[in-house]
């Protein structure tokens, strides 16, 4: 039987994190999957995750099981962080936890399939993954261009999505720190969008799995908090794996906010126990230590602090990169300056695959085949390698 199967090429992206640890030149620069490096190319865990997870040891007393939907106190610590000081929207928001985002977004799919949903905007390109989750549950979905050339954000695209879209769609959006492109909405995008959203009904979903990368926790949440303030019914994929490092401890939470009518109370109710129901078919339970880290950081002020201080120098640094980056402007035929806006761990150059091959052999550094880098992976030792490269195999 298992002889049918077809063979399937490994993930692309992580399979570049194979490729560059095979590679012994010295001054390689690894730019591939996404995540977080200091300027020595370190990726430590946070001292308050330390920290806390030093508290768990010392106080944990059971590990035994808590449900579908994981550690409540975390799900609940994190939606001031992502909803506002009206955390809960006066009561039309239930969350759970899920392993990671993908965990989140494949719930949210998984749901809004479950209610009806047929189909699926996103504007590309997107995470590689979002259409591998769309693809493996079944989902149709409609492409529509998220940036223009120019390295803006194209709002004519999402909005002719959303005002075309039937019955029973849905649009996938990315809250923040678009990855792969870095390119976000501005406010009056999303002031727009909302609008169009709460026109037409289409239902939005929103994936944030970057808040406090780009220009802040609160200001990140900005925009698709004004969509939500809008529209009648949405879905939050959320993920803690960059914002306090998790990565493989695969923290992240879904979040349901449905409608202030009469029956609000009813629905949420309802797509709570659906969402349950699928959890507990898909996983059974989230795993517990990295949310319940996180949960004892954001009850206790001092750890707060301290997490929100770590955040903040990573912003920095990151911000920092993409300075020195738009200072370099056109190198080779590649314009950098507009990575200087673009916001996040991501931006895409504009090189072909051949171009990406060529940087990976000729010069040892690695990104995906998109063209999308990870900013984080430059540091003020190699950039000058890496933009002195750019102009070799594009000049
Ligand atoms: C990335 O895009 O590199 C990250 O989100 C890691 C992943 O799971 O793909």
């Amino acid at each position: 039987m298992l002889n049918r199967l077809e063979p399937q090429s490994p993930d692309a992206l992580l399979a570049l994190i194979k490729l560059h640890a095979a590679d012994d030149r010295p001054d390689k620069i690894d730019l591939g999957v996404g995540v977080y490096r200091t300027g020595d190319g370190a990726t430590p865990v946070f001292g308050a995750i330390k920290a806390a997870e030093q508290r768990l040891v010392d106080t944990q007393d059971s590990k035994s099981y808590l449900g579908p939907e994981g550690d409540m106190g975390f799900v609940n610590a994190l939606m001031p962080y992502i909803f506002g000081s009206d955390a809960t929207m006066g009561g039309r928001i239930a969350g759970m936890q899920t392993p990671g985002g993908t965990g989140a977004v494949r719930l949210a799919v998984a749901l809004a399939q479950k209610a009806g949903m047929t189909r699926l905007h996103m504007g590309t390109p997107s995470w590689p993954n979002h259409a591998q989750i769309l693809s493996d549950i079944d989902m149709s979905w409609t492409p529509f261009d998220h940036a223009n050339p120019d390295g803006t954000a194209n709002l004519d695209a999402v909005l002719a999505a959303i005002r075309g879209a039937g019955q029973g769609e849905g649009v996938l959006l990315h809250g923040c720190c678009h990855n792969p492109t870095g390119i976000d909405y501005s406010a009056d995008d999303w002031d727009a969008i909302g609008d169009a959203v709460a026109q037409t009904g289409v239902f939005p979903i929103i994936d944030v799995a970057y808040q406090g990368l780009g220009a802040g926790l609160d200001e990140d949440a900005a925009g698709f908090r004004s969509l939500l303030a809008k529209v009648p019914e949405a879905f939050i994929a959320y993920s803690c794996d960059k914002n306090f490092g998790m990565y493989r401890d695969r923290v992240g939470a879904f979040y349901i906010m449905t409608n202030t009518g009469a029956d609000g109370a009813e629905t949420l109710d309802k797509a709570f126990t659906n969402a349950n129901a699928l959890a507990r078919a898909s996983w059974s339970m989230p795993p517990d230590h990295g949310a319940a880290a996180v949960r004892l950081i954001l009850r206790d002020s001092d750890m707060t602090a301290q997490w929100s201080d770590e955040l903040d120098q990573m912003r920095t640094r990151m911000r920092q990169v993409r300075a020195r980056l738009a200072e370099a402007g056109v190198t080779g035929s590649v314009d950098l300056t507009p990575l200087g806006t673009q916001n996040g761990l991501f931006s895409v150059l504009p090189v072909s695959t051949e171009q990406v091959a060529q940087l990976r052999g000729d010069h040892g550094i690695y990104m995906a085949g998109s063209g999308r880098i990870n900013i984080a992976g430059l540091t003020m030792d190699n950039i000058d390698k890496f933009i002195a490269a750019i102009a070799d195999v594009t000049g």
